[in-house]
């Protein structure tokens, strides 16, 4: 098979399992904290009235957070049952099934937000992707995006399973257990490159491992370009 239409495949996965667990996403047990903080400090970031993208919002999960700030929240998701949960809510402006990769706005929002899911993106997508976040935001605005981080061992571990199974992978790639159809990790450098490379400047990086520290998240506070 060749990568184009394995990644293909992936995604359609990817959309599948998200629309299959919608319904119970918001009883699941989350146990990593600092996202909330970052979507609050983007919010302020954003005039008084202002509107965040977040993109993807999957069930709206972080709306309350926004709204509390008396900022304007949009959501995009490419999944029409996560949606249909962040509809539920009734917090949003509006909603749109639209993908990251698809998106087209046009300094439309003061501020972005990105929260656990570039890990569903393929390296190929990265650079569009940002180059998408960069050009729906403001000049100046605050663009904030979660990079998941696994270790080592679980990266080598699926690389050489899948390449021995003749799958068109590259490193980093994981496609089965606990990653809802694909996962990509591409490491903290390379994404730091890749921020760089869309003109993002990174304001202020964290990073919070989950409970048995076999994973976390990275965050990136960035800004676009003031031209
Ligand atoms: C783990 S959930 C996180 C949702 C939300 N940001 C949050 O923090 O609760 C990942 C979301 O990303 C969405 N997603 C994954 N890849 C996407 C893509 N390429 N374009 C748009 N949405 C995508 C999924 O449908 C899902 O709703």
């Amino acid at each position: 098979m060749d990568r184009a239409t394995w990644l293909r495949e992936r995604r359609t996965a990817t959309v599948a399992e998200y629309d299959a667990m919608a319904s119970e996403y918001d009883t699941l047990g989350y146990p990593v904290t600092l996202q909330a903080g970052f979507v609050e400090r983007v919010a302020l970031l954003c005039p008084a009235g202002g509107t965040v993208l977040d993109a993807p919002c999957g069930t709206g999960k972080y709306f309350a957070v926004v709204a509390a700030t008396g900022r304007r929240v949009v959501g995009i998701d490419q999944s029409a049952g996560m949606l249909a949960e962040a509809a539920r809510k009734g917090i949003a402006v509006s909603l749109e099934r639209l993908g990251l990769q698809e998106m087209a706005f046009v300094a439309a929002f003061d501020g972005s937000v990105t929260i656990d899911a570039m890990e569903n993106v393929p390296p190929e997508d990265w650079p569009r992707v940002l180059a998408n976040l960069r050009r729906a935001v403001r000049p100046g605005g605050p663009v904030y995006v979660t990079v998941e981080e696994v270790a080592d061992e679980i990266v080598e571990r699926a690389f050489a399973d899948l390449a021995a199974r003749g799958l068109p992978v590259v490193r980093g790639e994981v496609i089965e257990g606990d990653v809802a159809g694909y996962h990509y990790y591409p490491g903290r450098e390379r994404v730091l490159g890749w921020l760089a490379a869309e003109g993002l400047t990174v304001v202020d990086e964290a990073y919070e491992a989950g409970p048995n520290g076999e994973w976390g998240y990275r965050h990136f506070l960035a800004r676009t370009p003031r031209d």
